[in-house]
């Protein structure tokens, strides 16, 4: 049994030894990024580095990140799906292309890993009007020894990858490009519920994708798609899949990042099962990365996998102990640096808070059903879909599921439309607050300057629908009196009701004229600066309010340590 840790870091050690530098995981709430609820892949604090600025570190990296994919949380119960996963990642920035990266992971696969190159499958890109068929990289697959019928062409819904997904889906300026994935052949029957052939993107369990290279070289423009400047590699495979394949275990869950979960669980891996390891594990990541439960943004989500992990414990057992299930997770990471210890207690406390809750909403939510439709009863209750169908079965209703689902399809788009990253559809009210968190937190960058002095720099900003978080430089704790001088000014500037502008320029002129930037090396060369009237000036990807006015009250909520020599203040909107 090669144990997940092992895997790990043999896939860093390979590509070390090959020139690439080890980046950390990113938070799972991305940090400088309002337009992202999570971080659901290994490229995203790359985005920059893809689009052509250069990384201060060169042009070879490697990690694995820690992700969360909230369009997935509905699909977990089957072998295969998690919400929460380790991507294995490596990046060329225009340095090398698909044959290094193809030869490297089929070496990779085959010889450090063992895994059986005849049970390998891979998918190319069949082409279309606008990007043609990659028959490069099946030449390139047939050359390392993958034989024609295990090569398979898909269009763009299989082999295109961006993190809106297809070509249409992207938004203006997001990269994207050809992928080329690889498949492990368990060679179970193929079932014929899920169609008449089987074939690798079929989803009746006999193949697993194991690893999606992606050939980052377009950017979406007004008028089309633009080849980027430099060809990029962008590599992402699944922990928890890999580790399956390369054990020969057909269940993501029968893994060591999983048996210890389950088997405090009973041992057993049942659809029921696999939701709750999943969704407690992610539930921990969650918490331990800041996120607490709520009816909105991250909040909302971690919510969702609370109350679901929840009722399935309940028909599991009547018997639910907490701290022995997130100790199971804890103990399931314990030799990489994901916990801190320390805070073991705390996420018990949130979790077994969050059950003291939604114990209440089910008795209420019991008492609403045949009084609101079973949609809300989902949304504003938090009751699992499968959940509020067995309510109606035992009340004898008329449960109408055709239109569940086509409610719940359209919530399904605007999660992945969340968790994707982009400002679309009905998420405007919650987009909305965030984008005045974000004008506002302009302000206060600037009127800490103006209070404290020139030494304050940003060193984080973290923004939801509920708050704004900001990280600042700053030796000493803020007196309650420059507390209300920096609210008061930048009420003072929220009354003037000053026009936010903005303009692109080359990344050395907004230097240049002194517009605030404490991430250079992470803005793109072409930049865009924005202005609040005369008052501020800072490099920023937007979006923003079109005036100060909009934004209303703003009040500084609390004050804290952040680490040595930085202070975190907390700020919301109060009308
Ligand atoms: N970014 C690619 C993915 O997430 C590798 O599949």
């Amino acid at each position: 049994m090669l144990s997940a840790d092992r895997l790990r870091q043999k896939y860093l050690d390979f590509f070390v030894a090959r020139g690439h530098k080890i980046i950390p995981s990113a938070p799972l709430v991305p940090e400088n990024d309002p337009t992202t609820l999570f971080t659901s892949s290994g490229m995203q604090p790359m985005v920059p580095y893809l689009l052509g600025e250069p990384h201060p570190l060169g042009t070879r990296f490697v990690n694995s990140q820690k992700c969360f994919r909230s369009q997935d949380i509905e699909e977990v119960g089957d072998n295969r799906h998690d919400t929460f996963f380790e991507m294995l990642g490596n990046w060329s920035l225009g340095d090398y292309f698909k044959k290094e990266q193809l030869a490297w992971f089929h070496e990779l696969m085959t010889k450090e890993l063992g895994l059986p190159s005849e049970k390998l499958y891979v998918s190319v890109f069949a082409g279309d009007s606008q990007v043609s068929r990659d028959e490069e990289t099946a030449d390139i697959w047939k050359s390392l020894g993958i034989p024609k019928d295990h090569i398979f062409y898909y269009d763009e819904t299989k082999n295109w990858w961006s993190r809106a997904g297809i070509k249409a889906d992207m938004p203006v300026g997001e990269p994207g490009g050809p992928d080329s994935e690889v498949f492990y052949d368990f060679g179970t029957p193929h079932d014929p519920k899920y169609g008449p052939e089987c074939h690798p993107n079929c989803d009746c369990g006999r193949f697993l994708e194991i690893g999606n290279s992606v050939f980052m070289t377009y950017k979406k423009t007004e008028s089309g798609f633009v080849p980027l400047e430099k060809n990029n590699i962008d590599f992402g495979g699944g922990l928890e899949r890999l580790t399956a394949s390369v054990n020969n275990l057909s269940d993501i869950f029968k893994t060591d990042l999983y048996t210890r979960i389950i088997d405090v669980l009973g041992g057993n891996i049942s659809p029921t099962t696999r939701i709750i390891a999943d969704h407690l594990k992610a539930s921990v990541f969650l918490i331990s990365d800041g996120v607490t439960p709520s009816n909105k943004a991250q909040g909302y989500f971690l919510r969702r996998l609370l109350r679901r992990s929840m009722v399935k414990l309940q028909q599991l057992s009547s018997n639910i102990d907490y701290q022995v299930i997130v100790k199971a997770v804890f103990s399931t990471y314990s030799g990489t640096s994901y916990f801190d210890q320390a805070n073991t207690d705390k996420i018990i406390e949130i979790i077994v808070n969050e059950h003291d809750k939604f114990r209440k909403t089910l008795k209420d939510s019991f008492k609403k059903i045949g009084k609101v439709s079973p949609f809300d009863l989902f949304q504003t209750y938090g009751l699992p879909p499968d959940v509020i169908e067995e309510f109606y079965q035992e009340k004898g209703l008329q449960f109408d599921r055709q239109e569940f689902n086509k409610q719940f399809q359209k919530h399904q788009e605007l999660s992945r439309t969340a968790s994707a990253g982009m400002f679309r559809g009905g998420l405007a009210d919650k987009s909305e607050a965030v984008v005045k968190y974000h004008t506002a937190t302009h302000l206060l960058h600037q009127a800490l300057r103006d209070v404290l002095g020139n030494h304050v720099q940003q060193k984080g900003s973290n923004i939801n629908s509920e708050r704004l978080r900001f990280d600042f430089s700053h030796p000493a704790k803020l007196t309650p009196e420059q507390l209300q001088k920096v609210e008061t000014v930048i009420n003072d500037k929220i009354t003037a009701n000053l026009p936010v502008t903005r303009r692109e320029m080359p990344k050395s002129q907004a230097l240049a004229e002194g517009a605030l930037a404490f991430f250079p090396e992470k803005y793109p060369r072409l930049t865009s600066v924005y202005r609040i009237g005369d008052y501020s000036k800072e490099v920023c990807v937007g979006p923003h309010v079109s005036s100060t006015g909009m934004i209303g009250r703003i009040k500084i909520v609390k004050e804290e340590s952040a680490g040595s020599g930085i202070r975190r203040l907390y700020a919301q909107i109060t009308d």
